[in-house]
């Protein structure tokens, strides 16, 4: 089953390479994802096409109106369209968008976003929404750009979309962990040269390395998302060689390291009980 977005917008256009080149553009043609570009300005319900209005109780800048969202809603509901599982109002003000989200939202078949414009919407259309979502504390001049991130972050989930579900599983915040660096040819470039290990083939040694480089990175930028990684016994005598003390370890949460092996010593071959001389 395709996954269907309807990107409600004042400037279609801006989208409208965006979905249909690349990974997105092939899903598409292959019937895995569909997009539907809605332009807002059909819906203004005046011969001028005009969406906004000057804000009640005064102000810089211009608010999209509630009728025209709500008419351009109504619109999605008509056959032969599904109805949107989701209705997405894009705005600062929302939750933040996070990988959790991304891989809730890949799970549904219709989602509609809707992208704002000048000051934003009259605050009504909120309750003719599922919920709003933010991507990042920053504010920009149009929802486009905040839609296209969420359909890159979520049509990549989809089945078949990016070809192997293995290489999104072990991408930065789908583990749990910032991703492992990543290295191809040439194998020494500017004095700098790939780590040995990757070069050698030993499969079980490069998954180790991998797992600790990832460790690494995410303690040295990231290391708020470590209490919530699932982190294993392998994992804290990792962050323990990393410079851990085992207090921090236990702050993040993190489970006991496996107890260390101790080596047996060697016992000395039995001396030879002294032969009796009588
Ligand atoms: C100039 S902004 C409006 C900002 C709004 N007055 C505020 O301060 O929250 C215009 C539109 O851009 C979009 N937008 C801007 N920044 C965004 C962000 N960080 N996340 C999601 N959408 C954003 C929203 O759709 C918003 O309606």
């Amino acid at each position: 089953m395709s996954l269907h977005f309807s990107l409600l917008t004042l400037f279609p256009e801006l989208l409208r390479p965006f979905t249909s080149e690349a990974l997105l553009g092939k899903a598409a043609v292959k019937g895995l994802l569909a997009f539907d570009l809605i332009d807002l300005r059909e819906y203004a319900g005046n011969r001028w096409r005009k969406v906004d209005d000057a804000p009640y109780g005064g102000g810089a800048g211009m608010v999209i109106r509630v009728d025209v969202v709500e008419a351009a809603l109504q619109a999605l509901h008509q056959p032969p369209s599904t109805p949107p599982d989701e209705v997405i109002l894009l705005t600062p003000a929302g939750q933040p968008f996070t990988q959790k989200v991304a891989e809730e939202l890949s799970e549904k078949n219709h989602l509609a976003l809707l992208c704002g414009r000048y000051e934003g919407f009259d605050a009504r259309v909120e309750t003719l929404v599922t919920r709003e979502i933010s991507i990042g504390d920053f504010v920009m001049m149009g929802g486009e750009a905040a839609a296209a991130c969420i359909v890159e972050a979520v049509a990549r989930l989809r089945p078949g979309v990016i070809g192997d579900e293995e290489s999104w599983r072990a991408d930065s915040y789908s583990s749990g962990l910032l991703d492992y660096p990543e290295y191809t040819r040439p194998a020494q470039w500017q004095g700098l040269s790939v780590p040995d290990v990757l070069q050698g083939g030993h499969h079980a040694a490069i998954e180790r390395w991998r797992r600790s480089k990832a460790l690494e990175r995410t303690w040295a930028r990231r290391p708020d998302l470590l209490p919530t990684a699932g982190l294993t016994p392998h994992d804290s005598a990792s962050l323990l060689a990393l410079g851990l003390s085992p207090e921090q370890l236990s702050e993040i949460g993190a489970p006991l390291p496996p107890p260390q092996r101790r080596r047996r010593k060697k016992s000395a071959p039995p001396t030879p009980e002294p032969e009796s001389q009588g």
